[in-house]
């Protein structure tokens, strides 16, 4: 939830000309920068700026390690999974897998650490590259 949802401001920050940068371990707790609410728990930061630079592109594995993909697999599906593939992961792990059983997506994420955040932050992009709303209902707030 935290990964599909904190993606959307991301990705907005970027349109608004932002840098950013997911961090979940590498901060320093700053007393009363923030409160946490009952109920509430810190996942993860988002840190949003001006950058030096805008970054560069990440190391990527290939469509065909993260997914299955057969001769009738559709275009859109390819596309989602090209898109996901742009999406940070923590430690760009990228260890997530995409799965199309009939016309439904299956995703899931591997073993690792913030694997599940990741998985949340890729759904996203899988949603945008492939042009299709498929996990938003599936993951409540
Ligand atoms: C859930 C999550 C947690 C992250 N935590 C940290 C962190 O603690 N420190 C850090 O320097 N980068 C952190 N990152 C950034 C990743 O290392 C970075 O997104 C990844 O290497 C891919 O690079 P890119 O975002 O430039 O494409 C995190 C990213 C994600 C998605």
């Amino acid at each position: 939830m935290c990964g599909y949802y904190g993606e959307q401001l991301v990705l907005l920050a970027a349109r608004l000309g932002l840098d950013s940068c997911w961090v979940a371990m590498s901060y320093a707790k700053v007393k009363n920068a923030y409160t946490i609410s009952k109920g509430e728990k810190l996942c993860c930061v988002i840190s949003l700026g001006y950058g030096k630079t805008h970054g560069t592109p990440h190391k990527s594995k290939s469509i065909e390690e993260v997914a299955v993909i057969k001769e009738d697999t559709p275009e859109w599906f390819i596309n989602g999974v090209k898109a996901a593939l742009l999406a940070p992961t923590a430690m760009n792990q990228q260890k997530f897998g995409f799965m199309l059983d009939g016309d439904k997506v299956l995703a899931k994420a591997g073993k690792g650490i913030l694997s599940d955040m990741d998985l949340g932050i890729v759904k996203y992009h899988f949603e945008i590259g492939s042009g299709k709303e498929i996990f938003g209902d599936k993951i409540k707030i």
